[in-house]
């Protein structure tokens, strides 16, 4: 049955769609996956290591990620060498992304998939609101640093999990930090997730004829362990309530694959997915100027402002 919804509530229409596969090969292609300790890039990791690439991790926890690498190993035959950085903590994602780019002359994919909900405000040491920096400026300064060699592997693909979250919205440029308003979780959410979308439009605009697609994507709601650094409460009502009714984390795994290697997606760029099926996103993450504001604000906070990453 076709259904005729307001583009508000277009996500109910692309969940419901069949998703799309691929069986097609990455041998030789390098895929960097951020976050890929657990649940969507873990998942994601396996799916494009079985399909032949060669992926470069960026995790927070060495043993977390020596055990994954193992694990990729065993199933591929291809050892992923990762490097680590706290997310909340921009000088330590700046000397990886610079370490990545010694190493690796040629990107061929990058997934922007760490994440973090926050149900409290806190700050990191350099003064963000956690959540905005995880999940926003982050990938914003791997992806700026990473941009002149994506251009130069090109064709090549950024993908943003992003998240169905970004409808909460929360983003209000005079109040990153939440100083003024009563800090609420899914809005914090919300507003990080809403200013990475944003970027995929900026970026896109910017890569026009470079031959560097960009998309966002939801990974569907899946089992992970996102949220569990919210304490006990939080964890039972997760466990008991949430989970429950979430999906596996392979069909994210599936998905990513299908958005990062499949002949279909080749030079798409500056659209928005829920899995594999492309979907409106809410008005206020459509709003440009709003979203070229947020860009230079960012590029302030990820000191990107002196440099020239963008002259591509
Ligand atoms: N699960 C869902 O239903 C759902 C829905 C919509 C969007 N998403 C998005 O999907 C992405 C993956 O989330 P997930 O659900 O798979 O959650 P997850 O299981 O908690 O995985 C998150 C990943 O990000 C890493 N991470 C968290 N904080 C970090 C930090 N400060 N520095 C570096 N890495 C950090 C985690 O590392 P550790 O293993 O060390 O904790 C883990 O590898 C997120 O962007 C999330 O917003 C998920």
């Amino acid at each position: 049955m076709k259904l005729n919804l307001p583009e508000e509530l277009d996500f109910i229409r692309a969940g419901r769609l069949p998703q799309k596969t691929t069986n097609e090969r990455l041998d030789g292609k390098v895929c960097i996956i951020t976050g890929a300790t657990s649940g969507v890039g873990y998942e994601a990791a396996k799916e494009l290591a079985l399909a032949g690439a060669s992926i470069v991790t960026i995790n927070r926890n060495k043993e977390k990620s020596e055990r994954l690498s193992i694990e990729i190993e065993k199933i591929s035959g291809l050892k992923p060498k990762y490097f680590i950085a706290d997310f909340s903590d921009l000088i330590q994602v700046r000397i990886a992304t610079e370490e990545i780019l010694h190493d690796y002359q040629k990107i061929d994919v990058l997934i922007n998939n760490a994440g973090v909900h926050m149900t409290t405000r806190q700050l990191t040491k350099e003064g963000h609101e956690m959540a905005f920096c995880v999940n926003h400026l982050a990938p914003f300064l791997i992806t700026s640093m990473l941009l002149k060699r994506m251009v130069e592997s090109a064709p090549s693909r950024i993908i943003q999990i992003n998240s169905e979250g970004h409808r909460f919205n929360g983003l209000d440029i005079n109040d990153l930090i939440w100083e003024n308003r009563r800090y609420k979780g899914i809005k914090g959410y919300g507003a990080s997730k809403t200013a990475q979308l944003m970027t995929v439009w900026e970026l896109h605009e910017l890569l026009q004829n470079k031959g560097v697609s960009i998309i966002a994507m939801h990974p569907g709601a899946v089992k992970s362990n996102i949220g569990t650094n919210n304490g006990k409460l939080y964890n039972l009502y997760s466990k008991y309530l949430i989970q429950p009714l979430l999906k596996e984390a392979k069909i994210s795994g599936e998905a990513i694959y299908y958005l990062a290697a499949s002949k279909e997606m080749e030079g798409i760029s500056g659209k928005f997915y829920n899995l594999t099926n492309e979907e409106i996103p809410a008005k206020h993450a459509r709003d440009r100027e709003l979203g070229k504001k947020i860009f230079q604000i960012s590029k302030k906070l990820t000191n990107l402002d002196k440099e020239d990453v963008y002259e591509v």
